[in-house]
Protein backbone atom coordinates (compact mmCIF):
# COMPACT_ATOMS: atom_id res chain seq x y z
CA UNK A 1 0.00 0.00 0.00
CA UNK A 2 1.37 3.52 -0.68
CA UNK A 3 1.26 6.32 1.86
CA UNK A 4 0.93 9.73 1.31
CA UNK A 5 3.95 10.14 2.67
CA UNK A 6 5.82 8.22 0.47
CA UNK A 7 4.61 10.62 -3.02
CA UNK A 8 5.84 13.62 -4.48
CA UNK A 9 5.38 16.99 -1.74
CA UNK A 10 2.59 18.10 -4.19
CA UNK A 11 0.71 14.84 -4.18
CA UNK A 12 1.35 14.13 -0.78
CA UNK A 13 -0.50 17.71 0.34
CA UNK A 14 -2.95 17.07 -2.73
CA UNK A 15 -3.81 13.51 -0.68
CA UNK A 16 -4.22 14.99 3.05
CA UNK A 17 -6.39 18.09 1.06
CA UNK A 18 -8.39 15.69 0.16
CA UNK A 19 -9.41 13.87 3.46
CA UNK A 20 -9.28 17.10 5.72
CA UNK A 21 -12.41 18.10 7.30
CA UNK A 22 -11.54 21.97 8.55
CA UNK A 23 -8.36 23.43 7.00
CA UNK A 24 -7.09 26.27 8.28
CA UNK A 25 -4.44 28.71 5.76
CA UNK A 26 -1.77 31.08 6.70
CA UNK A 27 -0.48 33.86 4.79
CA UNK A 28 2.03 36.46 4.70
CA UNK A 29 3.65 38.78 1.71
CA UNK A 30 5.01 35.96 -0.27
CA UNK A 31 1.21 35.58 -1.37
CA UNK A 32 1.29 38.97 -2.71
CA UNK A 33 4.65 39.08 -4.66
CA UNK A 34 3.52 37.93 -7.88
CA UNK A 35 0.96 40.79 -7.72
CA UNK A 36 3.90 43.06 -7.59
CA UNK A 37 3.18 44.05 -3.91
CA UNK A 38 7.20 43.82 -1.98
CA UNK A 39 7.26 41.22 0.48
CA UNK A 40 9.67 42.67 4.16
CA UNK A 41 12.31 40.57 4.46
CA UNK A 42 13.59 38.67 0.76
CA UNK A 43 16.90 39.95 0.23
CA UNK A 44 17.47 43.11 -1.76
CA UNK A 45 13.43 43.33 -2.76
CA UNK A 46 11.88 43.32 0.69
CA UNK A 47 10.54 46.42 2.49
CA UNK A 48 13.08 45.62 5.65
CA UNK A 49 16.11 45.40 3.19
CA UNK A 50 15.42 49.43 2.83
CA UNK A 51 13.95 50.51 5.40
CA UNK A 52 14.44 50.15 9.50
CA UNK A 53 11.07 48.48 10.45
CA UNK A 54 11.79 50.52 14.27
CA UNK A 55 11.35 53.56 12.17
CA UNK A 56 8.75 52.67 9.84
CA UNK A 57 6.43 50.50 12.15
CA UNK A 58 6.16 51.24 15.50
CA UNK A 59 4.76 53.53 16.93
CA UNK A 60 8.00 55.46 18.40
CA UNK A 61 8.92 55.80 15.07
CA UNK A 62 5.29 57.50 13.60
CA UNK A 63 5.98 59.58 16.74
CA UNK A 64 9.39 60.62 15.69
CA UNK A 65 9.12 61.19 12.32
CA UNK A 66 5.23 61.08 11.49
CA UNK A 67 5.31 63.25 7.96
CA UNK A 68 7.90 60.39 6.46
CA UNK A 69 6.34 57.29 8.26
CA UNK A 70 3.17 58.63 7.03
CA UNK A 71 4.44 58.95 3.31
CA UNK A 72 5.61 55.49 3.03
CA UNK A 73 2.29 53.80 4.04
CA UNK A 74 1.06 56.38 1.17
CA UNK A 75 3.36 55.43 -0.98
CA UNK A 76 2.30 51.90 -0.10
CA UNK A 77 -1.29 52.46 -0.68
CA UNK A 78 -0.51 53.98 -3.88
CA UNK A 79 1.01 50.69 -5.51
CA UNK A 80 -1.56 48.62 -3.91
CA UNK A 81 -4.14 51.07 -6.45
CA UNK A 82 -2.12 49.46 -9.28
CA UNK A 83 -1.69 45.87 -8.43
CA UNK A 84 -4.56 42.45 -9.21
CA UNK A 85 -4.79 39.80 -6.92
CA UNK A 86 -2.98 36.33 -8.77
CA UNK A 87 -4.04 33.08 -9.08
CA UNK A 88 -2.72 31.93 -5.92
CA UNK A 89 -5.11 34.52 -3.91
CA UNK A 90 -8.12 33.61 -6.89
CA UNK A 91 -7.16 29.57 -5.83
CA UNK A 92 -7.82 30.13 -1.96
CA UNK A 93 -11.26 32.10 -2.27
CA UNK A 94 -12.51 29.34 -5.29
CA UNK A 95 -11.97 26.55 -2.88
CA UNK A 96 -13.68 28.61 -0.23
CA UNK A 97 -16.85 29.15 -2.63
CA UNK A 98 -16.76 25.49 -3.86
CA UNK A 99 -16.49 24.34 0.31
CA UNK A 100 -17.28 27.64 2.28
CA UNK A 101 -17.20 25.37 5.68
CA UNK A 102 -13.74 23.81 5.12
CA UNK A 103 -11.23 26.86 4.98
CA UNK A 104 -10.42 29.42 7.17
CA UNK A 105 -8.42 32.41 5.68
CA UNK A 106 -5.83 34.11 8.50
CA UNK A 107 -3.67 36.65 6.86
CA UNK A 108 -0.88 38.66 8.37
CA UNK A 109 -0.99 40.99 5.08
CA UNK A 110 -2.77 44.07 5.01
CA UNK A 111 -3.23 44.61 1.20
CA UNK A 112 -6.73 43.19 0.94
CA UNK A 113 -6.01 41.55 -2.02
CA UNK A 114 -7.51 38.25 -0.80
CA UNK A 115 -10.90 39.82 -0.15
CA UNK A 116 -10.57 41.54 -3.18
CA UNK A 117 -10.01 37.98 -4.87
CA UNK A 118 -13.48 36.76 -2.97
CA UNK A 119 -12.11 35.60 0.11
CA UNK A 120 -14.66 35.60 2.72
CA UNK A 121 -14.48 36.26 6.37
CA UNK A 122 -10.70 36.87 6.31
CA UNK A 123 -9.17 37.22 9.94
CA UNK A 124 -6.72 40.03 9.45
CA UNK A 125 -4.12 39.56 12.21
CA UNK A 126 -1.95 42.60 11.40
CA UNK A 127 -4.72 45.21 10.10
CA UNK A 128 -5.73 46.60 7.08
CA UNK A 129 -3.21 49.03 5.44
CA UNK A 130 -6.36 51.26 3.45
CA UNK A 131 -8.14 52.28 6.98
CA UNK A 132 -6.67 54.76 9.38
CA UNK A 133 -7.59 55.37 13.26
CA UNK A 134 -6.30 57.90 16.07
CA UNK A 135 -2.74 57.91 17.06
CA UNK A 136 -4.03 58.80 20.33
CA UNK A 137 -7.44 58.16 21.90
CA UNK A 138 -10.21 60.09 20.18
CA UNK A 139 -11.97 63.38 21.73
CA UNK A 140 -14.95 64.38 20.95
CA UNK A 141 -13.35 66.84 18.32
CA UNK A 142 -11.78 64.42 16.50
CA UNK A 143 -13.86 63.40 14.10
CA UNK A 144 -12.46 61.00 10.93
CA UNK A 145 -13.91 63.02 7.93
CA UNK A 146 -13.52 66.15 9.43
CA UNK A 147 -9.59 65.28 9.83
CA UNK A 148 -7.81 68.61 8.44
CA UNK A 149 -5.21 67.67 5.44
CA UNK A 150 -1.79 67.21 6.15
CA UNK A 151 0.79 64.21 6.43
CA UNK A 152 -0.80 62.92 8.27
CA UNK A 153 -3.76 64.54 8.83
CA UNK A 154 -4.65 65.69 12.35
CA UNK A 155 -7.58 66.85 14.28
CA UNK A 156 -8.04 70.74 14.01
CA UNK A 157 -9.52 71.11 17.76
CA UNK A 158 -6.66 69.27 19.47
CA UNK A 159 -3.94 68.28 17.00
CA UNK A 160 -4.99 64.15 16.82
CA UNK A 161 -2.87 62.57 14.17
CA UNK A 162 -4.27 59.94 11.94
CA UNK A 163 -2.01 56.68 11.87
CA UNK A 164 -2.50 53.78 9.33
CA UNK A 165 -4.96 51.12 10.60
CA UNK A 166 -2.28 48.23 10.97
CA UNK A 167 -0.83 46.99 13.85
CA UNK A 168 2.81 47.89 14.83
CA UNK A 169 5.76 45.95 16.66
CA UNK A 170 5.19 46.42 20.08
CA UNK A 171 1.60 46.50 19.59
CA UNK A 172 -1.56 43.87 20.33
CA UNK A 173 -2.86 42.43 17.29
CA UNK A 174 -6.43 42.85 17.49
CA UNK A 175 -7.90 40.58 20.40
CA UNK A 176 -10.98 38.78 18.51
CA UNK A 177 -9.30 38.08 15.52
CA UNK A 178 -6.49 36.59 17.49
CA UNK A 179 -8.99 34.37 19.71
CA UNK A 180 -10.81 33.15 16.24
CA UNK A 181 -7.22 32.88 14.67
CA UNK A 182 -6.44 29.85 17.70
CA UNK A 183 -9.72 28.69 17.43
CA UNK A 184 -9.50 27.97 13.88
CA UNK A 185 -5.83 26.29 13.84
CA UNK A 186 -6.62 24.47 17.22
CA UNK A 187 -9.98 22.74 14.90
CA UNK A 188 -7.98 21.68 11.82
CA UNK A 189 -6.56 18.63 10.58
CA UNK A 190 -4.73 20.36 7.62
CA UNK A 191 -2.69 23.70 7.85
CA UNK A 192 -1.17 25.42 5.22
CA UNK A 193 1.04 28.11 5.58
CA UNK A 194 2.11 30.21 2.63
CA UNK A 195 4.46 32.70 1.83
CA UNK A 196 5.37 33.56 5.08
CA UNK A 197 9.03 33.93 6.93
CA UNK A 198 7.49 32.68 9.81
CA UNK A 199 10.06 34.95 11.71
CA UNK A 200 6.78 37.35 13.62
CA UNK A 201 4.91 36.01 16.85
CA UNK A 202 1.86 35.52 17.65
CA UNK A 203 0.90 34.94 13.88
CA UNK A 204 3.56 32.25 13.28
CA UNK A 205 2.74 30.75 16.57
CA UNK A 206 -0.51 29.47 15.23
CA UNK A 207 1.43 27.23 13.25
CA UNK A 208 2.99 25.44 16.27
CA UNK A 209 -0.25 25.53 17.91
CA UNK A 210 -2.09 23.75 14.87
CA UNK A 211 0.83 20.93 14.93
CA UNK A 212 0.61 20.61 18.49
CA UNK A 213 -3.03 19.87 18.05
CA UNK A 214 -2.55 16.99 15.76
CA UNK A 215 -2.74 18.44 12.94
CA UNK A 216 -0.63 18.27 9.47
CA UNK A 217 1.25 21.21 8.81
CA UNK A 218 1.95 22.49 4.79
CA UNK A 219 4.42 25.02 4.03
CA UNK A 220 4.55 26.86 0.59
CA UNK A 221 7.23 28.95 -0.07
CA UNK A 222 10.27 29.92 -2.21
CA UNK A 223 12.48 29.70 -0.21
CA UNK A 224 13.09 28.15 3.37
CA UNK A 225 10.94 29.56 6.60
CA UNK A 226 11.57 29.50 10.01
CA UNK A 227 8.74 27.19 10.00
CA UNK A 228 9.78 24.39 8.05
CA UNK A 229 11.07 22.18 10.70
CA UNK A 230 7.82 21.86 11.93
CA UNK A 231 5.82 20.71 8.53
CA UNK A 232 4.58 17.77 7.84
CA UNK A 233 6.14 18.61 4.13
CA UNK A 234 7.38 21.53 2.40
CA UNK A 235 5.94 23.00 -1.11
CA UNK A 236 9.19 24.63 -2.71
CA UNK A 237 8.06 27.04 -5.12
CA UNK A 238 5.70 30.39 -6.33
CA UNK A 239 2.38 30.13 -4.47
CA UNK A 240 0.62 31.16 -7.38
CA UNK A 241 1.64 28.48 -9.13
CA UNK A 242 1.25 25.61 -6.42
CA UNK A 243 -1.77 27.09 -4.60
CA UNK A 244 -3.75 26.65 -8.08
CA UNK A 245 -1.87 23.24 -8.41
CA UNK A 246 -3.09 22.14 -4.72
CA UNK A 247 -6.20 23.42 -4.59
CA UNK A 248 -8.08 23.10 -7.86
CA UNK A 249 -7.53 19.56 -8.44
CA UNK A 250 -9.30 18.52 -5.13
CA UNK A 251 -12.28 16.73 -5.16
CA UNK A 252 -12.64 15.85 -1.98
CA UNK A 253 -14.26 12.77 -0.72
CA UNK A 254 -15.45 14.53 2.34
CA UNK A 255 -16.50 17.82 0.93
CA UNK A 256 -19.16 20.04 2.75
P1 LIG B 1 8.21 38.22 4.96
O1 LIG B 1 8.65 39.25 3.99
O2 LIG B 1 8.91 38.16 6.27
O3 LIG B 1 8.33 36.79 4.30
C1 LIG B 1 7.85 36.53 3.01
C2 LIG B 1 8.06 35.07 2.73
O4 LIG B 1 7.47 34.80 1.47
C3 LIG B 1 9.52 34.64 2.64
O5 LIG B 1 9.71 33.46 3.41
C4 LIG B 1 9.73 34.34 1.15
O6 LIG B 1 10.63 33.28 0.93
C5 LIG B 1 8.34 33.98 0.71
N1 LIG B 1 8.00 34.26 -0.70
C6 LIG B 1 8.42 35.28 -1.48
N2 LIG B 1 7.84 35.23 -2.68
C7 LIG B 1 7.02 34.15 -2.68
C8 LIG B 1 6.14 33.56 -3.61
N3 LIG B 1 5.97 34.07 -4.84
N4 LIG B 1 5.47 32.44 -3.26
C9 LIG B 1 5.63 31.90 -2.02
N5 LIG B 1 6.45 32.41 -1.08
C10 LIG B 1 7.13 33.53 -1.40
O7 LIG B 1 6.64 38.41 5.16
P2 LIG B 1 5.71 37.88 6.35
O8 LIG B 1 6.16 36.58 6.86
O9 LIG B 1 4.32 38.03 5.88
O10 LIG B 1 4.14 42.96 9.81
O11 LIG B 1 5.99 38.99 7.43
C11 LIG B 1 5.26 38.96 8.63
C12 LIG B 1 5.05 40.37 9.12
O12 LIG B 1 6.31 41.03 9.24
C13 LIG B 1 4.25 41.24 8.17
O13 LIG B 1 2.87 41.10 8.35
C14 LIG B 1 4.71 42.62 8.53
C15 LIG B 1 6.18 42.35 8.67
O14 LIG B 1 6.90 43.21 9.45
C16 LIG B 1 3.62 44.17 9.97
O15 LIG B 1 3.64 45.01 9.11
C17 LIG B 1 3.02 44.37 11.32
Amino acid sequence: MVEPTDLAPLDTARAWLEVARHIAVLTGAGVSAESGVPTFRDAQTGYWAQFDPHEMASERGFRAQPARVWGWYEHRRELLRGVQPNAGHRALADFQQRYPERLTLITQNVDGLHQRAGSQNVLCLHGDLLTNRWLDTPRDCCHMKHAATGSPPYCDRCGNLLRPGVVWFGEPLPLATLDAAQRVVQACDLMLVVGTAGAVYPAAGLAHQARDAGARVVVINTGSSELDDIANTVLRGPSARLLPALLEASDPAQGA
